[in-house]
């Protein structure tokens, strides 16, 4: 492993501002002095590792920043606007926001093979970004939220991170990985202390192809807005538990039942989607267990779900990992 890639036995662990203040401070001198007066540019997703990367670096160097913000339509409710507010207006970073909707789901749309539906979303999303990059000038760095655990796993590289699949003309960039010897808790510590907002900082794991592998099946604009609208209802309710689980989010498979609805108090039979709640805890994600929900809980999100237009279902999966994954697909 490289010699900058190895946490030193005697670096503390960051579990309080005093200790995260001392670090902003320290890698916010590291990036000035490697960066000089040269550029960085930064792909953001809005996750919390690349937006503490990214608060960091606009901390270091101010507009000689730029983010690039890929909007493939598969994020959650609110999350490119948070994007937008946060980082446009709060900390007033040079951002580019890409909406690149129409392209990422037109791409899609037929293919339901999962391992396809991710090659697609991952090879368009490094097309734009890299589309963004040779629009500007004089770019000599690029940004990365590496954390530690992305070193330890991949020797260096993280597969999800996609700038290891960048084009050959752009593959010259020195990076700047201020929180590459961080673990993820420490992470959150340092996003707090920079005045990141709490959803973004004690964010839940989320899929880099995003709602994409939870919109079971071949992906169509209806049922992934059905899936947006759920997602964010589990969100709210299972948020409000004294004790949340690990990830929680929903699924919806690409199959509908019948369903009945009134019109005029006359009931009229019609074939709707069915939404899946999923709950797990874990440590490591490698095995998964299912906490309880309290029953009024579940019946407060089927009652909110069941609104959505074109859902008439709204089922719980109590499966474990092994023998499910977390993920549907
Ligand atoms: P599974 O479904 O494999 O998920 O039990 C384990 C954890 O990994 C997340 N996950 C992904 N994260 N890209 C990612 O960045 C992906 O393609 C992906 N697939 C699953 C999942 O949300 C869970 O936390």
């Amino acid at each position: 492993m490289e010699q900058g890639n190895v946490r030193p036995a005697e670096m503390e662990r960051i579990t309080n501002e005093t200790l995260a203040n001392a670090f902003i401070e320290e890698q916010i001198q590291a990036i000035r002095s490697q960066v000089g007066d040269k550029k960085v540019l930064l792909a953001l997703s809005g996750g919390v590792d690349s937006s503490v990367c990214a608060a960091l670096i606009s901390k270091a160097i101010g507009k000689q920043l730029t983010c690039v913000h890929v909007n493939h339509g598969l994020l959650r409710k609110g999350e490119p606007e948070q994007v937008c507010e946060v980082f446009g207006k709060q900390f007033d970073v040079n951002l580019i926001y890409v909406d690149a909707v129409d392209r990422f789901l037109d791409a899609l749309a037929g293919v339901s093979d999962p391992e396809q539906k991710r090659k697609i979303i991952g090879k368009i999303f490094i097309d734009v970004f890299a589309e963004e990059a040779r629009k500007l000038d004089g770019v000599s760095f690029l940004g990365q939220g590496t954390i530690y655990p992305d070193i330890l796993e991949s020797h260096g590289v993280k597969a999800h991170h996609n700038v290891g699949g960048l084009p050959e003309d752009m593959r010259d960039f020195e990076l700047v990985e201020p929180v590459k010897l961080l673990y993820k808790d420490e992470v959150r510590v340092v996003g707090k202390a920079l005045g990141l907002p709490d959803n973004m900082v004690f964010r839940q794991p989320f899929p880099g192809p995003g709602l994409g592998v939870r919109c079971v099946g071949a992906i169509t604009r209806d049922r992934l807005e059905a899936l947006r609208e759920a997602d964010a209802i589990v969100r709210e309710e299972i948020g409000k538990l004294p004790e949340t689980p690990w990830q929680y989010f929903c699924a919806i498979p690409d199959i509908v039942s019948t369903g009945i609805r009134y019109v005029d108090g006359k009931g009229v039979r019609y074939m709707g989607w069915a939404v899946v709640i999923r709950a797990v805890n874990t440590v490591d994600a490698v095995a998964a267990t299912v906490p309880e929900i309290p029953f009024p809980v579940l019946c407060k999100m089927r009652d909110r779900i069941v609104q959505i237009p074109g859902v008439n279902r709204v089922l719980w999966d109590i499966s474990e990992k092994p023998v499910a994954t977390i993920e549907w697909e």
